[in-house]
């Protein structure tokens, strides 16, 4: 083996690897060779390296995979969050006030508050991370967060279609961003995304919105069934979206259709939390033979967290998954709804060839992460090779 900036981290108790071959391994060590895992197997056949890191009986995994994010943001929301904790429901109409305070944020700004956001993820192990635009909602400040985002995230999607801008006319607001804001973001961004809700964007507007995108190459995300029952689910398993993402309210024919389908259903229990929504139904997803991803939904509305941690813990204690099924889905489902879980750099992995993001917990086993609810445990990470804690 080449061993320029390679580092042996061994002496790890468990090594979920979430490769089918691999399993998951006991006594196991990996060696991270620039980006990149270069070896894995059990620590009595490890080779040597550059460096060499003991986590003396520690359990590790792959880094989280954080596949939906809203951090392109300025301003705060904690008067809307104390009203809703006192009874008042949560509506799409709150995104107008993160609209105005972006709007009015310089680039340097912006770009501060996303910084702070992304390594506030990656010190809680997130080390692959999309992020939206969806808080400018005019074509100069849409490419706007779409150029500052692509600086900090693994993966950019196009939010344009988040709310219709306050005082504007709908049908010509998906003109607009079917056109000229589509345009404008094309280089910054890998995916397009609508809300697809009451109060927001209906079927045919969503349609619109998501069809534009895909003719311009643009991978497809949808916001559905976030608020209730409504066309969101089956708008992106017809039209081939990688994930939806919410499902909180699904009928039998949405989770039917997601078992049948390529497209991740993507849960955000934090947001559901937040929002004092019922917790979407993850073992039913499961049970059918859908592919689940956690994702935090960090924005400063909705769910303002950026703790994979806190999503996992929750999923096993209130949603029925066990944490086998829940790691899986905090990694290597987030992987899948971004289209990253396959191939060299593939990421959620730790196998070979896969990108060397890992996650060491100060804990012999991942069951911890439910075990101890609310205890800090990351102990170490590396991103792309890159000791980061
Ligand atoms: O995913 N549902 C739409 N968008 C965000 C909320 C954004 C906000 O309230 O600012 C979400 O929950």
């Amino acid at each position: 083996m080449n061993s320029t900036n390679s580092t042996l981290v061994t002496g790890i108790a468990e090594l979920t690897t979430n490769d089918p071959e691999l399993g998951v391994l006991r006594d196991a060590a990996l060696v991270l060779e620039g980006d990149r895992v270069a070896w894995i197997g059990a620590a009595a056949h490890a080779p040597v390296a550059d460096d060499r890191v003991d986590v003396a009986g520690r359990a590790a995994l792959p880094g989280w995979v954080d596949s939906h994010t809203h951090l392109v943001f300025a301003g705060d929301r904690t008067a809307e969050f104390e009203a809703r904790m006192s009874g008042k429901p949560y509506t799409a109409g709150g995104i107008a006030v993160t609209v105005a305070a972006t709007r009015e944020a310089s680039d340097e700004e912006l770009l501060a508050n996303l910084r702070r956001h992304t390594e506030e993820a990656l010190r809680q192990g997130t080390t692959c991370l999309e992020t939206k635009t969806g808080y400018g909602l005019s074509v100069a400040d849409e490419a706007r967060s779409a150029g500052i985002a692509a600086q900090l995230a693994d993966e950019v999607t196009f939010l344009g279609a988040h709310l219709v801008p306050p005082g504007a006319d709908a049908e010509s607001y998906v003109d607009l961003v079917c056109g000229e804001m589509l345009d404008a973001v094309a280089g910054s961004v890998g995916w397009a995304d609508v809300f697809c809700e009451t109060g927001a964007f209906d079927e045919a507007q969503s349609a619109r919105v998501l069809e534009a995108a895909a003719r311009r190459g643009l991978g497809l995300r949808v916001h559905g069934n976030q608020l209730g029952e409504g066309p969101g689910v089956r708008l992106a398993v017809e039209l081939g979206a990688a994930s939806v993402d919410h499902c909180t309210y699904l009928s039998e024919s949405d989770v039917e259709a997601l078992a049948g389908s390529d497209t991740v259903a993507t849960l955000l229990p934090a947001c559901d939390l937040s929002t004092r929504q019922p917790l979407a139904p993850a073992r039913r997803l499961l049970d059918a033979g859908a592919t689940v991803a956690l994702a935090s939904n960090a924005n400063p509305g909705s769910s303002y967290t950026t703790s994979m941690a806190f999503c996992v813990t929750t999923a096993v204690l209130q949603m029925g998954l066990s944490v086998a099924e829940a790691v899986w889905s905090a990694t290597a489902g987030g992987a899948r709804a971004l289209r990253r879980d396959s191939g060299d750099g593939a990421v959620g992995v730790l196998r070979q060839g896969a990108r060397a993001d890992l996650q060491v917990l100060d804990a012999p086993s991942v069951t911890h992460l439910a075990y101890r609810p609310g205890v800090p445990l990351t102990w170490a990470v590396w991103r792309e090779g890159g000791r980061r804690r």
